[in-house]
């Protein structure tokens, strides 16, 4: 059984995507599916083994339903991945979402498995690392961690919703996600519409709260 998939797509620029067992495994489905849309990167994922239960008992869904959504599917397991190396290039990585005990892991450089190592690679070659930490509330474990690794050169980016762009819907807030992530690697979309003032919001600002 093959290790690795690769779908043809490795000329583009390439973006590691970690899932990890915290709860909402729907907001990598979005990024996922918004980047082939795209077709800009190509999608290097790993899901961690804790996932692999989250996204059953979240989603319905099988993890190899998820592989389908990358270019190249990684194997936790296969520490010898192209990933694992920085010789590899890559524009970066998020692990979307980010588990505490993940979280835990990359502030300590504690690497036990591909997708820790992957995230320990894109620090050490100082290269964008995206965490989108998912925990509430926080303790002090957690808050410590998420400054390590912001000291280490890390962004930690939680998924908390915004309403300055008129979300109706589940999915107008997991685009707007998907399109913050996206900000922090230049990769362009349209996924949300922009801030462009007071006067200018109130034409897309249609509910009574505002
Ligand atoms: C349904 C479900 C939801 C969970 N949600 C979270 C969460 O939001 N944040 C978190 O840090 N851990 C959460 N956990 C616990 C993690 O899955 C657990 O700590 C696991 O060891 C994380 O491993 P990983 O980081 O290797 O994926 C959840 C577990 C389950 C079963």
């Amino acid at each position: 059984m093959p290790i690795e998939y690769l779908s043809g797509a490795t000329e583009k620029p390439r973006l590691i995507i970690g899932i990890t067992g915290a709860s909402a495994p729907h907001l990598a489905i979005h990024l996922l599916t918004a980047l082939r849309q795209l077709n800009t990167v190509a999608t290097h994922l790993v899901i961690s083994k804790a996932a692999h239960r989250t996204i059953e008992l979240e989603t319905g869904l099988r993890p190899d339903d998820f592989a389908g959504l990358a270019d190249v599917y990684h194997q936790r397991g296969d520490i010898a991945a192209t990933i694992a190396s920085g010789s590899f290039l890559t524009l970066g990585m998020v692990v979307v979402p980010c588990s505490m005990k993940t979280l835990a892991g990359i502030a300590h450089g504690y690497s036990d498995d591909l997708l820790t190592r992957a995230a320990d690679v894109c620090l050490k070659e100082r290269r964008r690392l995206v965490l989108v930490t998912r925990e509430t509330p926080l303790s002090l474990v957690h808050l410590k961690n998420m400054t390590a690794v912001t000291e280490a050169g890390a962004i930690v980016l939680p998924p908390v919703p915004a309403f300055y762009h008129g979300p109706t819907t589940i999915e107008d807030l997991l685009a707007h996600l998907s399109g913050k992530i996206l900000d922090q690697f230049g990769i362009q979309h349209d996924l949300f519409p922009r801030w462009l003032g007071a006067t200018a919001a109130q034409d897309f600002v249609g509910g009574s709260v505002r």
